[in-house]
């Protein structure tokens, strides 16, 4: 039977410079569920790369003395290689500068503006240049940018628009239809208040939105988008008319189809058999982006929206966010070196709430890996092989003796599938997580409970203390397959350690010198 397919994304990371433990941490977390689905039968096929275009990096490679091509060269292959350091899954890695990419987002402008939803004319506000993005007087807040909190100038220019408005209905109406676009849904009403609806409908139920913006009585606050600059010039240049560029959000956001292979007079065969996305995984200050912008672009080049759009909450340090002029970035590579990629993994995949913010540090990571890595499961997988090997020289074998203790630790291997799948199901990666730590933690219970090393004092207990080690090795099975799309490498490492690859049926042959795994 043919899988089904899976398309799952993350942001395209700025270029800007080399990624943080905050971005490395929306790519861990894609790749979990990434793997996940494959592993559950799915064709996945995950895409992540980088946003290279705007002002900001023009300015970055003036001041480095290089050109923006090379500059972002050099941060593209610095993310490459810190998302293949963390073993990332991806099947595509996209950049924003790839030729097949800047043809397309000149189609697509092109054609945005002969259908009319593009238009000419002259802009006239404050803007704000890290944020690459124009505001009105009154969108300011105490006279700075409303995203950053940074200086704004004012600024004129001539420039295109895109007709925000006319799909504001439309939108209105998919988001209140369906209530798994916007995940988590706590987020449903921020975009909704914040950015969509006229305040008259701020408070009205997800049923009265939807039969306002059905029947025309909706009103909203989208305001015309400004889809194009001319104040610099990296960036991908509208063919219509010289000196303008193309906006980086309306660039960057269409790498979900050209990366697939969206073409506007004949997308490939991969685009159609993946549009569209299952779900663009996303940090919480861009979900507006995607929940607002892309699904309108979407309306108008008439193709279905993504069915989900999954805002992640943020990484700060210590309860800071991570910035070089405050001096407290991490980065996954230095944690690596000290803790193994698979316990930054971890960390990253278990320390995160789901729709709260999460904290890092080097004394946190130190303290999880101790106590959950080391301590519950690297000693657990020591015990049950030095013990294979103290008792049996290395194989234990399934005797068929079997008490009730065995079938609780049993259960527990079920029972963690089933859990796993629930959360991995609503994206609660930590919860999947907790599933697979309930077999290591009943398995050390299970070795408490049936006392071994006093099994093998007794000629008689042989073949209890062979079924033991075997049972337990078995739940040490099942529990590596389980957390492989979390910890790929430490999953492995155990799979080869109890020899778990190409067993014989009924025993496991286990490794002479099993390695400390954290
Ligand atoms: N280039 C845009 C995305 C365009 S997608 C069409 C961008 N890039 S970014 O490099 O600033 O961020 C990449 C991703 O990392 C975003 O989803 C962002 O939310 C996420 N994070 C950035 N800092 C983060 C933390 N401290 N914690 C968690 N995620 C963070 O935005």
């Amino acid at each position: 039977m043919d899988k089904k397919p899976y398309y799952i994304s993350t942001a395209i990371a700025y270029t800007s410079a080399k990624p943080h433990i905050g971005n490395t941490y929306e790519i861990v977390l894609a790749d979990a569920i990434a793997r996940y689905k494959r592993m559950t039968g799915y064709d996945v096929y995950f895409q992540t790369g980088t946003d290279e275009h705007g002002q900001k990096i023009q300015e970055k490679a003036e001041a480095a003395g290089i050109t923006p091509q090379q500059h972002v060269d050099n941060v593209a292959a610095q993310v490459k290689e810190i998302w293949d350091l963390m073993n990332i899954s991806y099947d595509k890695f996209i950049r924003t500068t790839d030729g097949y990419h800047e043809k397309q987002v000149q189609k697509i402008f092109r054609k945005l503006y002969e259908q009319g939803d593009i238009y000419k004319s002259t802009y006239e506000g404050m803007y704000c240049t890290p944020c690459e993005s124009f505001w009105t007087p009154s969108q300011l807040v105490d006279g700075k940018c409303p995203d950053c909190g940074r200086e704004v100038k004012p600024a004129k220019e001539e420039a295109y628009f895109f007709k925000m408005g006319k799909y504001a209905d439309r939108l209105v109406e998919h988001i209140c239809t369906h209530p798994d676009f916007i995940r988590p849904a706590s987020r449903k009403h921020e975009m909704l208040n914040n950015f969509l609806l006229a305040d008259e409908f701020i408070g009205k139920s997800d049923k009265e939105l939807a039969a306002a913006a059905k029947d025309g009585t909706l009103k909203t606050k989208l305001q015309d988008l400004c889809v194009s600059r001319t104040s610099f010039k990296w960036g991908i240049p509208v063919d219509f008319d010289a000196g303008h560029v193309v906006y980086v959000w309306l660039d960057a956001l269409a790498n979900y189809i050209t990366g697939i292979g969206y073409d506007v007079d004949s997308p490939s065969g991969q685009f159609k058999k993946l549009w569209p996305a299952d779900v663009h995984v996303v940090g919480k200050d861009i979900i507006r982006f995607h929940v607002i912008y892309w699904p309108i672009f979407l309306m108008a080049l008439g193709l279905p929206l993504p069915k989900q759009i999954f805002g992640h909450p943020w990484l700060l340090q210590g309860g800071d966010k991570m910035s070089k002029s405050k001096g407290n970035v991490l980065y996954a590579d230095d944690l690596a070196k000290i803790f193994g990629k698979d316990a930054v993994r971890y960390y990253v995949l278990h320390e995160m709430p789901f729709d709260q913010d999460g904290t890092i540090t080097w004394e946190l990571v130190c303290d999880r890996t101790n106590s959950d890595l080391a301590n519950t499961f690297g000693n657990l997988v020591k015990r049950t092989v030095s013990m294979t090997n103290m008792y049996f020289g290395g194989t234990a074998e399934d005797k068929g003796v079997s008490e009730e203790v065995d079938d609780s630790l049993k259960s527990a291997v079920c029972a963690a599938r089933d859990n796993a799948a629930a959360a991995m199901d609503k994206f609660c990666v930590a919860d999947a997580l907790d599933a697979v730590w309930a077999i290591f933690r009943r398995a050390n219970k299970y070795i408490d409970e049936t006392t071994p090393w006093i099994l093998a004092k007794d000629e008689g207990g042989r073949a209890r203390l062979s079924q033991v080690l075997y049972n337990l090795l078995k739940s040490l099975d099942e529990g590596a397959k389980l957390l492989s799309p979390f910890m790929p490498a430490a999953a492995a490492k155990i799979a080869a350690e109890i020899g778990s690859v190409g067993k014989k049926e009924g025993s496991y042959t286990v490794t002479e010198n099993p390695e400390t795994l954290f």
